[in-house]
């Protein structure tokens, strides 16, 4: 049956990065069906909002969307509903994409670009699933209030409110547990139980979640611990999952163990393994337009949206595999460049992956 993709590139490097990933998706001879529109700030030009209706319905109709990435200093002034970036957020909820999924592997060719000393990192592989709708980020209520007693009384106060429904929890512990039984059936559950009750409340759902995965040893680490281990000794990790803000930051701080932010894909799904694919970088408009940026994060994604939304895992290890050997060939674009290897462009890196999956 003809899968259908929403192909949104967005602004800056994504038009350039996302033609090379369309490129390696065309030369699988799957049946896909692959439609564009605009997205973010191109979008914002071109019908007023950066999440019109056309591309709305292209992407809920879609069974994956393989995304660029928006932005741009341009629309620093306009109002926040009118930003690029409210694109992807209007995907997340219009979608429910509630798993995120962020790779963090280190290529043993790129051992360099970490600042890590190679011996710790070399080899990396982990896998992070960030629960992606919850959390003190959606939590209500939230504002500034007047406080009426304690040692602050009178004073103005801002707040957030964390919290976490058991089926929120729940439905993520399952996508990080399967994530976990197809890689090294280690999962390690990231929380804060000594100090807050959502992460106590998080920690007992998923032990209850695990007795569905005896094949799979969960482990508990608090976040503090969970952000050192992932400096001292992150291979230690197979699949670590967390609520939404603890993700957020240590999801950041493993793809910078890489050091190489143009090779990171992700991954957002919902329940039905409908899902938004793009790399973890930004529009990068510094260098946009120059066909220097590199595409493999994108490619990687594609990659992953074969696996997770597309079932057909086949194609997308023959993709990571493409990806694999032009980095042994010694070929680099400028992000990932050191003395020895061959420099590249963005379309001659698509050209060498195309090549490699012959
Ligand atoms: P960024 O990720 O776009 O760029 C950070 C640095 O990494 C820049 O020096 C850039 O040149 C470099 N870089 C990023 N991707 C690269 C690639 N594929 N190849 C080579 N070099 C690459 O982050 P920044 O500069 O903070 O944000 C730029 C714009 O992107 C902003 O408008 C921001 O809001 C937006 N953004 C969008 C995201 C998305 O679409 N999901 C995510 C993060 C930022
Ligand atoms: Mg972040």
């Amino acid at each position: 049956m003809t899968k259908k993709i929403a192909v949104l590139p967005g602004d800056g490097i994504g038009t350039e990065i996302i033609e090379q990933a369309v490129r390696v998706l065309g030369a699988l001879k799957l049946d896909l069906d692959l439609e564009t529109q605009p997205v973010g700030g191109a979008a914002y030009d071109q019908h007023g909002h950066p999440l019109p209706p056309v591309t709305l319905e292209l992407a809920k109709k879609a069974d994956a969307i393989l995304f660029g990435a928006v932005g741009d200093w341009k629309y620093d002034n306009l109002p926040r509903e009118h930003r690029p970036e409210q694109a992807i957020l209007g995907l997340r909820r219009a979608l429910g994409l509630f798993a995120n999924l962020r790779p963090a592997i280190l290529y043993p060719e790129l051992a360099n670009a970490s600042s890590l000393k190679p011996e710790v990192v070399a080899g990396l592989d982990i896998l992070i699933v960030r629960e992606l709708t919850g959390d003190i980020y959606f939590g209500q209520p939230r504002g500034v209030r007047e406080l009426s007693d304690g040692p602050f009384k009178g004073d103005r106060q801002g707040f957030d409110t964390m919290h976490y429904a058991e089926t929120e929890v729940r439905r993520i512990g399952h996508v990080a547990f399967q994530a976990a039984r197809k890689r090294g059936k280690k999962l390690c559950s990231v929380d804060k139980a000594n100090v807050l009750e959502t992460s106590q409340f998080w920690r007992d759902i998923m032990i209850d979640v695990a007795k569905e995965y005896p094949d799979v040893e969960l482990t508990h680490m608090y976040v503090d611990n969970a952000a050192m281990q992932l400096v001292r000794a992150p291979k230690a990790f197979d699949v670590i999952v967390t609520g939404n803000l603890f993700g957020d930051i240590l999801s950041d701080e493993a793809a910078m163990l890489t050091g190489s932010i143009g090779m990171l894909p992700s991954a957002s799904l919902n329940a039905s393994n409908q899902g938004l694919y793009e790399p973890s970088h930004g529009s990068a408009p510094d260098i946009a337009g120059k066909n220097i940026a590199n595409p493999l994060a994108t490619i990687l994604s594609a990659a992953m949206m074969l696996r997770y939304s597309l079932d057909a895992a086949p194609q997308a290890d023959r993709i990571e595999a493409a990806v694999q050997k032009v980095l042994q060939q010694g070929l680099r674009t400028a992000d990932i460049y050191e003395a020895g290897t061959t420099r590249v462009s963005t379309s001659e890196m698509g050209d060498a992956v195309l090549k490699a999956l012959e």
